[in-house]
């Protein structure tokens, strides 16, 4: 599996969104306070840019005239028919059971040591005995 270094940190802030493309592929870089997700930029159902659509909360129903809204910026609405979906999961709110989006993993990871080169010089280890210095080999 490849990794590949999209952004720095604070170029997608919470609530923001970054859009890649790696290998060919359209995805969707997502800051929910703080944690990082990545959906492929296609919708299942009929291939909408997925990852472009507007970011909304769970309206959820216990009873007729009684809405109640939750999670908000963790639902992921396409702008070609509405179908929604978990940001975290990439799972479908409309066919939770058949439908979801393809999600990456997402970690970040220190500057350092990604900017680390990919050239290591030969280390030996060294001791001092008796006013000696002795290099193994
Ligand atoms: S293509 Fe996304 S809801 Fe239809």
């Amino acid at each position: 599996m490849a990794r590949h270094v999209v952004a720095a940190t604070h170029e997608i802030p919470p609530g923001g969104r970054k859009l890649v493309t790696l290998r060919g592929r359209s995805i969707g870089i997502f800051n929910l306070d703080g944690s990082y997700y990545a959906l492929l930029n296609r919708c299942p159902h009929q291939g909408g840019e997925l990852c472009r659509g507007t970011v909304t909360g769970l309206a959820t129903s216990t009873e007729p005239g009684r809405v109640e809204y939750s999670r908000h910026g963790e639902m992921l609405k396409c702008p070609w028919h509405g179908w929604e979906y978990d940001i975290r999961t990439g799972q479908s709110w409309c066919d939770p059971n058949d439908t979801r989006v393809r999600a990456y993993e997402v970690t970040v990871e220190p500057g350092a040591t990604l900017a680390r080169g990919p050239f290591v010089a030969e280390t030996f280890p060294v001791s001092v005995e008796q006013d000696y210095v002795v290099v193994e080999l």
